[in-house]
Parts: C-alpha cells; sequence; structure tokens
C-alpha cells in the first residue's frame, strides 16, 4: 500500500494537461507542486491557477527542477508528447522521489511498457490519460505496464475516484489506448469526407455532435449495435467497410494544414477560422457547457458508484 506523503501530487509539465490535473486533484484538498523548466509556462500555470483556485494558493507551489518532486507520493507525468524527453524526465524522478512514489504518464498513447523501459522500479508506474479539460471530462483511462504492482493500479483507480473521476483499466498496452483509438477513427473518417467534398466541414461535424454525439452520452458504440441490431450492422459492414477511408499515413488535407501552419485554435486557423467573435465565445462558453453536462448526465455520481 502506497502511504509516503499521501495527498501530495507533483505534476511534471505546467501546460493545458498539467495545469488542469493540478486544478482538479487541488480542488479535491491535495497539495500540488508543478514543476515546468519554462519560466513562461510556469508564470501562466500560476495565472490560470490562482484565477480557478482563488482559495487554495497554500495548496500549490511552482518549480523548475525535479527535485521538487521528492516528497509527493503521486507524480503524474504531463510534459510534451515525446518518448525520448518523457524516458529523460523519469530515469532523473527516479533519482529523486520517494520508493513508494507512484509516478504516472499522461500521455496520449506512447506505449506505457516502452515508457518503463528506462525504470529501475518500473512496478510503481503506470500511465493515467486524461481527457481535456481534465478537470471536467470524468474518464481517466489507467494503463498498467507488464511490472507495474496490481496494488498500484487498485490504488490510483481508488485515488482517482476519490478526486471524481471515473477510471477505466485497459487491460492492454496498446498505442492510443481505447479513447484515442475511437476518436482517431472517426476524424480519419470526418477528413477523408471533407477531402472528398461530401460535405462541409460545419455539415459534417453536426452530424457527429446531433446524430452520433447526443446518443453517445448515453449507448456507447457497443451497446448502441445491440439497440439496432447485430444482423442489421453485420449487413451494413459488408458493404461499407471496403469503402470506409484506412490510409496508414497523415491524410493529405491535414498534412497540408499544418504545412501551412494552420494548426486550429493555437494559430488562429484550422479547420475553422478561430478568430471571429462567434467562435470565440463558444470557445470561452465550452468547459463550463461541458460541466453542466456532466452535471446532468450524473458523470460524477457515475465515478462514485452512486
Ligand atoms: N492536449 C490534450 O488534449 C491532451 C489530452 C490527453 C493527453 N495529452 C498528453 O499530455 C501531455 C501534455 O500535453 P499538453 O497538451 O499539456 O502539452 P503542453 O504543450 O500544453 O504542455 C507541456 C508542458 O511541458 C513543459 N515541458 C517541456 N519540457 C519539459 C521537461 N523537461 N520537464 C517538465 N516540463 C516540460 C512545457 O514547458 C509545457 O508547459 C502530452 O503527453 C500529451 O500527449 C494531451
Amino acid at each position: 500500500m502506497v502511504q509516503t506523503a499521501p495527498r501530495k501530487l507533483a505534476v511534471i509539465g505546467a501546460g493545458n494537461m498539467g495545469n488542469a490535473i493540478a486544478i482538479l486533484f487541488v480542488a479535491h484538498g491535495w497539495q500540488a507542486v508543478l514543476i515546468d523548466p519554462s519560466d513562461s509556462s510556469r508564470e501562466k500555470s500560476r495565472e490560470r491557477l490562482f484565477a480557478a483556485l482563488p482559495q487554495s494558493a497554500s495548496l500549490l507551489s511552482w518549480e523548475a527542477g525535479l527535485e521538487a518532486a521528492h516528497d509527493a507520493g503521486l507524480i503524474i507525468e504531463a510534459a510534451p508528447e515525446n518518448l525520448s524527453l518523457k524516458q529523460e524526465i523519469f530515469t532523473r524522478l527516479e533519482a529523486v522521489c520517494v520508493p513508494d512514489a507512484v509516478i504516472a504518464s499522461n500521455t496520449s498513447g506512447i506505449s506505457i511498457n516502452q515508457l518503463a523501459s528506462v525504470l529501475k522500479h518500473p512496478k510503481r508506474f503506470l500511465g493515467t490519460h486524461f481527457f481535456t479539460p481534465a478537470d471536467v471530462i470524468p474518464l481517466v483511462e489507467v494503463i498498467a505496464c507488464e511490472h507495474t504492482l496490481p496494488t498500484h493500479c487498485d490504488h490510483i483507480m481508488a485515488v482517482l475516484r476519490e478526486v471524481g473521476k471515473l477510471p477505466v483499466l485497459v487491460r492492454k498496452d496498446i498505442p492510443g489506448f481505447i479513447g484515442n483509438r475511437l476518436q482517431h477513427a472517426l476524424a480519419r473518417e470526418a477528413m477523408s469526407l471533407l477531402e472528398k467534398g461530401v460535405a462541409s466541414a460545419e455539415d459534417i461535424d453536426t452530424v457527429a455532435k446531433w446524430a452520433l454525439g447526443i446518443r453517445l452520452a448515453i449507448t456507447g458504440p457497443l451497446e448502441q449495435r445491440d439497440i439496432n441490431g447485430l444482423d442489421v450492422h453485420h449487413a451494413i459492414t459488408e458493404y461499407l467497410y471496403p469503402d470506409l477511408e484506412n490510409r496508414q499515413t497523415p491524410l493529405p488535407l491535414l498534412s497540408n494544414k499544418v504545412g501551412q501552419g494552420h494548426l486550429g485554435v493555437k494559430s488562429g486557423k484550422g479547420f475553422y477560422d478561430w478568430t471571429t467573435p462567434e467562435r470565440k465565445a463558444a470557445l470561452k462558453e465550452k468547459d463550463a457547457t461541458l460541466r453542466q453536462l456532466v452535471e446532468l448526465l450524473g458523470g460524477r455520481q457515475a465515478a462514485s458508484g452512486g
């Protein structure tokens, strides 16, 4: 059982995900230190967290060096998605953290076994894949590496439930885990439809949101197949599967946009123009709307087993 430095979290990487993960834990009474070598990331993080948690300043701290993780019982790495960078962080972390600290990576899909391969003590290492915004979306995928002690998995699942999350154990360390495999299959098909000129970006997204998305919140893809009838589904797969997008490299539509610097919200333009007042307003309201939806659908109750 993990007992040292309980309820002290070290977050490695104070970017988008690291900040939201810290907000979640601190809102549940944990102490958190955010570790990031970038002065500007730490500064932005301070601003965001003070605004989100005005009453909790005493539970928060920011540091540049990994030594600050020395007494944390739980360490969640949310540094950039780069295998060698993450492995270097884990090697250095092992030298400073307490022996019974649990070390988790928020990688979007890099193999947990590959990340763990540099560790001397991989039995306390696992993946905790949060979905953005991490302080709002209930689900977290928990992925063990081949050496992770089951007690550490149980402990992390319990901790995640305690902070209001709905953890799911991914039984195989497979690229993209579950969520990103499903998400990327849908996104690849959506981009393919746009590339083929089947419909506009707005119309493709409207179908995804108002036909599939709204139903997906209530019935998952397997439940929905049972409801529709497996015989019906089987008949459709016979003519549809051969026609679905299955290219193995990024679609030219996507590569061209990235090549032109059209990266989406962060550059102002992607499939949409994010600089218009309407889109800016929608983006500003997005997290609050998602939070209302989670409340309405009872995601929090699901997380606590209610
Ligand atoms: N953005 C998402 O939607 C999302 C969702 C799930 C998982 N993830 C994963 O979470 C991780 C972080 O993603 P993000 O979107 O927060 O990225 P981000 O770019 O917003 O933040 C990364 C932070 O890491 C810091 N950093 C760089 N080198 C570091 C080092 N050596 N030590 C500590 N910090 C360092 C950067 O200064 C930056 O503040 C990635 O692995 C990503 O794949 C992202």
